[in-house]
């Protein structure tokens, strides 16, 4: 008996100190306010706002940043660690730099000790003298912009480097979209925060290198993904960290968080807690834009290109001062920034830009974006209340980390005076009301298989936004213009979470009311509160509309049709549903399915919220894998009616929040499932 406690313990000791010393390094640090245990050395500091910069804006420096315990990397046996890090970066041009001053890298080394680089600071990693030599011990993955510097074909790129300032592998840097399976370019000098993962299998020998602009999640494939031993370049004991220098244009580099772990996946940084550097001021003060035009003059010592010169420079400071950024301090910590100067010369001065639509938020414009040639589209919403726009950018940079194949992604933001500019991936079929209404007019139609496919999918879109994201999203304006559907047909939400930015009013005890009449639940009117609730019923409008082919209402109908809810509920309850179909389908349909919708829209529509069903319920009946019955549409029917007249309220209805009890109360045979379609 005590043996066996004994060797227990000892086992327990045993697994203990492997785990100990498995786990030792493991750190994170989201910001770098009041850390004081980093080593940092020649120009690296942490700014006021706590942000890692590792060179300031002067040229030929070197920055470096290291964690100040040495980390065992070479076991024993020649066996090298695992290990993970991911780190967000940012570099910024200066005002007086024209391309790229040089880089950053992450990277091992047997000492946190600066090397004197003799003519050039490759890095911060080694000189010219040493460049090369398997003695340097040296690994690192390089974010590097150098122009032209001796080595390099391209701008931007990521390499590896073993001992050597000449990569081993490299790559321009991209990042793997999985939903729409291409790559999209990055580029470091455009200035945004990056998303950078480094890790390193010491078993397989493979290292992978990922990166991803912030607002997207880590993409599933890396970047790079190179197989090496490491084995010869780990000493025993090295030190990890970054390294940094500035050439001729003296660029700053910048690190928001950091974290690494050996043998394991480094944690996840808290991206909406990172600081972010202040961008270089391009209001700036005239004697930098007079030094800047005086660099040019002396560039250019011809009179007549000297003239040629002042012209172009006043036309040019005209143009700059007409773009430039007024930036509030709050807006830099927030991500997904665009610089307004891109979309303004994307649309040439939004003159030109396709308009694709106008909508109760402001116009929308298809873009090409320059860098990239990524086709966007940019939603100008003009003279927007200054009091609620911190908030909204607060929470549209949260929505910018939605990600759903039935959501309308969010790429970015840009402000500038009263214009807020959203920035949203562009759908190029458009918008479903342009199918159903309008059909008439530019000749689109939908079948209804390709109706019952959009309704699946923006069902599973707004299920997302409900239930499975971090937090309850209202769309709060779901309405067949919301709807929009990308190159394969799929329907797709936009604009959710936008009504907010009116909800943010100047007084917060009016609530605007946000949405359009005829998908607005009824409850609204009431409390002013938009719910998940509030959206099903929304949605069921929607339902309705797809089978119907129509408004919610309609007023150039006869009395009796024109309020779509209650015509289809009255030939609902005579068995006359037929006469409700979308005449456009013919007899192009699956009766089954249309008799779903149809029963579905009325239940998603109940005038009382507590009795709609959930996101996840109208999914379930919509892949058929519930039924949904007819004595529960047949009861909504009845009792909304008959609170319309007023003769009744809800305390009426017998336990009515179980709709399913109550079946047998109501008069059968009303309808009988089968005789929905009048026997067509
Ligand atoms: C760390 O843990 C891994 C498995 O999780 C094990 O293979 C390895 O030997 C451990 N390393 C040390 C130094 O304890
Ligand atoms: C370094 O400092 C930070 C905050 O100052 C602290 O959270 C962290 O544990 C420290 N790490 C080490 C290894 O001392
Ligand atoms: C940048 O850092 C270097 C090295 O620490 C220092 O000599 C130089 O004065 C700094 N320049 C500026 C503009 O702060
Ligand atoms: C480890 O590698 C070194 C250098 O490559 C070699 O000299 C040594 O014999 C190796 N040791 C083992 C145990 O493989
Ligand atoms: C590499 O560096 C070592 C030590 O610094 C030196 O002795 C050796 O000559 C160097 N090799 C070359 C090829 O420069
Ligand atoms: C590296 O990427 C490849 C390809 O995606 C993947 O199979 C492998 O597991 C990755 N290795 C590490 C260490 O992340
Ligand atoms: C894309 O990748 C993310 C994680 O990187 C994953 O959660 C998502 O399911 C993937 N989507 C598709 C369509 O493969
Ligand atoms: C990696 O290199 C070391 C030292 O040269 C060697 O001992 C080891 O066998 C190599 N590992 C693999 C998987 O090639």
């Amino acid at each position: 008996m005590a043996a066996i406690l004994l060797l227990s313990l000892t086992l327990i000791l045993i697994t203990t100190k492997v785990i100990a010393q498995n786990t030792s390094t493991n750190f994170i640090y989201n910001g770098f306010a009041g850390v004081s245990n980093l080593t940092m050395e020649a120009a690296a500091a942490v700014t006021t706002s706590g942000v890692l910069q590792l060179t300031n804006t002067s040229t030929n420096v070197i920055g470096r940043a290291f964690f100040p315990s040495s980390i065992p990397s070479l076991l024993p046996g020649n066996k090298t660690i695992s290990f993970s890090t991911t780190f967000v970066f940012q570099i910024l041009k200066s005002t007086t730099s024209s391309g790229g001053g040089h880089g950053l890298a992450f990277t091992f080394s047997p000492t946190k000790i600066t090397p004197s680089p003799g003519c050039c600071p490759y890095l911060g990693l080694f000189g010219r003298e040493n460049n090369g030599n398997s003695s340097n011990h040296i690994f690192a993955v390089e974010f590097d912009t150098a122009r032209g510097f001796r080595f390099f074909t391209s701008e931007s790129h990521v390499g590896i480097n073993i001992n050597n300032i000449v990569s081993v592998s490299s790559a321009s840097p991209s990042y793997y979209d999985n939903t729409t399976n291409s790559d999209v370019n990055l580029d470091f000098l455009q200035g945004d925060p990056l998303h950078a993962w480094i890790e390193y299998d010491g078993v397989l020998k493979v290292l992978n290198v990922t990166l991803a602009s912030l607002n997207v999640a880590k993409p599933s494939k890396p970047l790079i993904s190179y197989a090496t031993n490491l084995s010869d370049v780990f000493k025993e004991n090295m030190y990890v960290g970054f390294s940094a220098s500035t050439g001729t244009q003296p660029n700053s580099h910048y690190i928001s968080g950091w974290s690494f772990r050996v043998n394991g996946e480094a944690q996840a940084l808290d991206l909406s807690s990172l600081p972010f550097p202040p961008q270089p001021s391009t209001r700036g003060s005239s004697s930098s834009k007079l030094s800047n035009a005086a660099t040019i003059g002396i560039t250019f010592s011809i009179t007549i290109i000297v003239v040629a010169t002042v012209i172009a420079v006043i036309l040019y400071l005209r143009l700059r001062a007409r773009l430039a950024e007024t930036i509030e301090d709050w807006e830099l910590y927030y991500p997904h920034r665009f610089p307004y100067k891109e979309l303004y010369k994307a649309t040439k001065g939004f003159k030109e830009g396709e308009l694709l639509g106008k909508g109760g938020f402001g116009h929308v414009y298809k873009v090409v974006l320059r860098g990239t040639g990524e086709e966007v589209a940019v939603k100008r919403i003009s003279n927007s209340s200054q009091q609620g726009v911190r908030e909204f950018i607060a929470e549209i940079s949260s929505l910018g980390r939605l990600r759903h194949r039935h959501l309308v992604h969010l790429q970015g933001w840009c402000k500038r005076n009263e214009d807020l500019l959203l920035v949203y991936e562009f759908m190029p079929n458009r918008s479903l009301d342009l199918y159903l209404f309008e059909s008439h007019k530019n000749n689109m139609t939908l079948t209804w298989d390709q109706r019952y496919k959009i309704l699946k999918g923006i069902a599973l879109g707004l299920l997302y936004l409900h239930e499975e994201w971090e937090q309850v999203v209202v769309h709060r304006d779901i309405k067949a213009s919301n709807v929009l559907l990308d190159s394969e047909m799929n329907g797709r939400f936009g604009d959710f979470g936008l009504a907010r930015l009116y909800e943010h009013g100047d007084h917060p005890h009016t609530t605007h009311v946000v949405g359009t009449v005829g998908y607005m639940a009824p409850e609204i009117s009431r409390t002013g509160k938009a719910t998940a609730s509030s959206d099903v019923f929304s949605f069921g409008a929607l339902l309705l509309e797809v089978a119907c082919g129509r408004r919610p209402i309609e007023m150039s109908y006869p009395p009796r049709e024109m309020i779509l809810l209650d015509w289809v509920k009255e030939c609902y309850l005579k068995g006359k549903t037929h006469e409700v179909v979308d005449g456009k389908l013919g007899d192009e349909f699956n009766q089954e399915e249309m008799e779903m919708v149809v029963k579905l829209g009325i239940v998603c529509c109940s005038s009382r919220p507590e009795t709609r069903p959930s996101m996840r319920q109208v999914t379930k009946y919509l892949n058929g894998d519930e039924v949904l019955s007819d004595g529960w549409v047949v009861q909504l029917c009845e009792s909304d009616s008959s609170m319309d007249l007023g003769s009744h309220h809800g305390s009426s209805n017998p336990s009515s929040t179980d709709p399913s009890t109550n079946f047998s109360t109501y008069p059968h045979g009303v309808v009988s499932s089968g005789s929905f379609l009048g026997g067509r």
